[in-house]
């Protein structure tokens, strides 16, 4: 497979784990005691696969990275990773330390860990059951130099079974955000997703719904959101430009003018903040700086 960081001939984790609990719970304790310098952990979730997770994930780290925020960003889709493609990074490989540890790549000012960062040839399918993928969630959350952060945001992926469960389990969220398109079946596992995260002890921080506009409507965020008695933390459009600049690996919610107070709300839910002000100008400035 050339997953480095799985290798069943590698006992490193086995040998790491407190004595006693059950798998999980030792699990837990070692994923606790590497994000303990990381001030809030956050997923982003849906049960419904292409309604803009990643999207979501990656705008929201370069948002909260723009107002000043030290930030990670985990991609967990373990299979099929996509926030290498969201800020356009190819070839390149992440380093470790000799006790196997993982240094993150550091990218406009944020930590970004991804297995299209890990395998030999991100382009060939990994072709793996869930107990592998829950492995190298653990590895990823356990092994992984994150250091001191403000926010750790997981892009998750979609389903309620497998990786989101496991995040939820040993990841130690602070909370999920929700996404949903408009339509109808986005809603129905939308709310899967808040209710597993309910029945695991996870907060739903808040609802996006994304894709809004003429093509798929309106509205199912904001019914989503009374439902839950959470707030509907922005409504962003279905835009050709979100699109492109996506595809460019620019982030829409901090390049456009009139999208940047939406990521201002996602942003400070995540924080557990009442605003966060994204910066765009100083952040680029920064980043220039570098
Ligand atoms: N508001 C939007 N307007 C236009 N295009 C969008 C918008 N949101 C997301 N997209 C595009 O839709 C596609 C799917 O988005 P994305 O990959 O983030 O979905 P996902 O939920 O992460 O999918 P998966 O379930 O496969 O992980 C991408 O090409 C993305 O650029
Ligand atoms: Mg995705």
């Amino acid at each position: 497979m050339g997953l480095p960081i799985y290798d069943e001939s590698n006992e490193r984790s086995a040998r790491q784990m407190p004595a006693t609990g059950t798998p999980h719970e030792q699990e837990r304790a070692l994923v606790a005691k590497n994000l303990a310098g990381v001030r809030r952990r956050i997923g982003v979730h849906s049960g419904k696969g292409g309604v803009g997770k990643t999207f979501l994930s990656a705008n929201l780290a370069c948002a909260l990275a723009a107002a000043g925020k030290r930030v990670g960003l985990l991609d967990a889709d373990v299979d099929c990773p996509n926030v290498a493609r969201f800020f356009n990074i190819r070839d390149i490989a992440l380093t470790g330390t000799e006790e196997g540890r993982i240094h993150p790549l550091e990218y406009r000012g944020m930590r970004i860990v991804s297995t299209h960062f890990l395998t030999d040839d991100p382009k060939l399918p990994m072709i793996v059951r869930g107990p592998i993928k829950h492995k190298v969630l653990a590895e990823l959350l356990s092994q992984v130099e994150w250091g001191e952060l403000d926010v750790l945001i997981t892009d998750l992926p979609p389903g309620t079974a497998d990786v989101p469960m496991s995040s939820m389990l040993i990841g130690a969220l602070d909370g999920i955000i929700v996404v949903t398109t408009p339509q109808k079946e986005s809603l129905m596992d939308a709310r899967k997703s808040a209710l597993m995260a309910r029945d695991l002890d996870v907060p739903v921080l808040g609802v996006v719904e994304n894709m809004a506009g003429d093509a798929f409507g309106s509205g199912a965020g904001a019914s989503l959101a009374q439902e839950l008695g959470v707030p509907l933390l922005a409504s962003i459009p279905l835009m050709r430009e979100i699109r492109e600049l996506s595809e460019q690996g620019q982030a829409a919610l901090v390049e456009r003018d009139e999208l940047r107070s939406l990521a201002s709300r996602i942003g400070a839910a995540a924080m557990g903040e009442e605003s966060i002000d994204v910066r765009r100008r100083s952040f680029w400035q920064r980043l220039m700086d570098r």
